[in-house]
């Protein structure tokens, strides 16, 4: 994990009124569930009276309230009650608080703050440039037994589509790799497959490729847009579960007609066909070892991996960033 970024673990349309979600994200085991108001909080499943999960227990007046002996801690996790020392007790109950985690929403994702929690501001990584509110998209997830690093190169990956996909999005036999030119502008990497059949050429250099009208968009840490032209965009958040485990939520966007419920229309079909290809890539994904990737490693990397390879080097960056301290005098 990078520490210190926002990281996108959830749709918000799962985090419903006056219901509790037990969730592991992050490595760790979380409860999210909203306050009067509708807004979210995140906390740890885990009671600090005696150590029962709050995820079975249920939301009373904006908080939750634990299953066991009826703690209550509200969306920053500060203890409200505890009713077995009654309701005018005057004790001070912030040694029950349990540990809270800033949690915001764009677009529909919940995003989750991996890190120090005062270092917890900015905007959570989206594509606002790319998709808005006249598209409509269809959403479906899956649970890959893979580290989300893994996952996230698979969409990076240009050299993988002939044999994965040989007979979706691969189709054509396309396996000699040309660059592929790779960008990284304004915090987003930027790719696009050049494959060509193999008629004995050799595969161009990077810098004497260009990035196609279809190419591949990736946000640190964890969110990515395959635009496929300019009416219809695939997006994917990686929710990192534990360093074996990654739900992908995969989004089909969609304004092709231009009517609402005929783009929700072919949104919705558009789903099961992002379905068809993610199951051909996570049938090989699941497989690799290690589980997680990392810049150096025992691979043997090609000139095809550079859009891997550049991921990789981004993320030993931020990962350096993220625990340099300021030197002290
Ligand atoms: S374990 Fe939660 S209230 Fe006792
Ligand atoms: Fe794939």
């Amino acid at each position: 994990m990078i520490e210190n970024q926002w990281y996108a673990v959830l749709p918000s349309r799962a985090v419903r009124n006056n219901a509790v979600l037990g969730a592991t994200r992050l490595g760790m085991q979380l409860v999210f569930f909203r306050d009067a108001g509708g807004a979210l909080g995140c906390v740890s499943d885990r009671c600090t009276h005696r150590g029962a999960a709050l995820s079975k227990g249920k939301v009373v007046d904006g908080c939750v309230q634990c299953p066991f002996h009826g703690l209550r801690f509200d969306t920053r996790g500060q203890c409200t009650q505890v009713p077995a020392d009654g309701a005018f007790s005057t004790e001070n109950l912030s040694r029950f608080d349990v540990a809270h985690h800033p949690v915001v929403e764009h677009a529909g994702i919940v995003y989750v703050w991996y890190g120090e929690a005062s270092k917890a501001v900015g905007e959570p990584p989206f594509f606002s440039d790319q998709v808005d509110s006249s598209y409509v998209f269809s959403e479906m997830e899956d649970l890959w037994n893979a580290h989300y690093s893994r996952c996230i190169e698979n969409q990076l990956d240009v050299v993988h589509l002939p044999f994965v996909h040989h007979n979706t999005i691969g189709r054509g036999n396309k396996t000699l790799v040309n660059g592929p030119k790779v960008l990284f502008e304004n915090g987003a990497l930027i790719t696009s497959a050049n494959n060509e059949i193999d008629n004995g050429q050799q595969p161009l250099e990077r810098d004497q490729c260009v990035i196609k009208d279809t190419y591949l968009t990736f946000r640190f840490p964890n969110i990515w847009v395959n635009h496929i032209s300019e009416k219809i965009k695939v997006l994917i958040y990686f929710a990192p579960v534990d360093e074996a485990h990654t739900v992908l939520y995969i989004r089909f966007y969609c304004k092709i007609t231009g009517i609402r419920p005929l783009d929700g229309l072919i949104a919705w079909f558009g789903k099961f066909a992002n379905g068809v290809i993610e199951r051909q890539d996570k049938r090989v994904v699941i497989t690799q070892m290690p589980k997680a990737s990392s810049y150096i490693s025992n691979e043997n990397l090609l000139a095809g991996d550079y859009p891997i390879i550049t991921y990789r080097r981004l993320r030993e960056e931020l990962k350096a960033a993220a625990i340099a301290r300021p030197r002290t005098h």
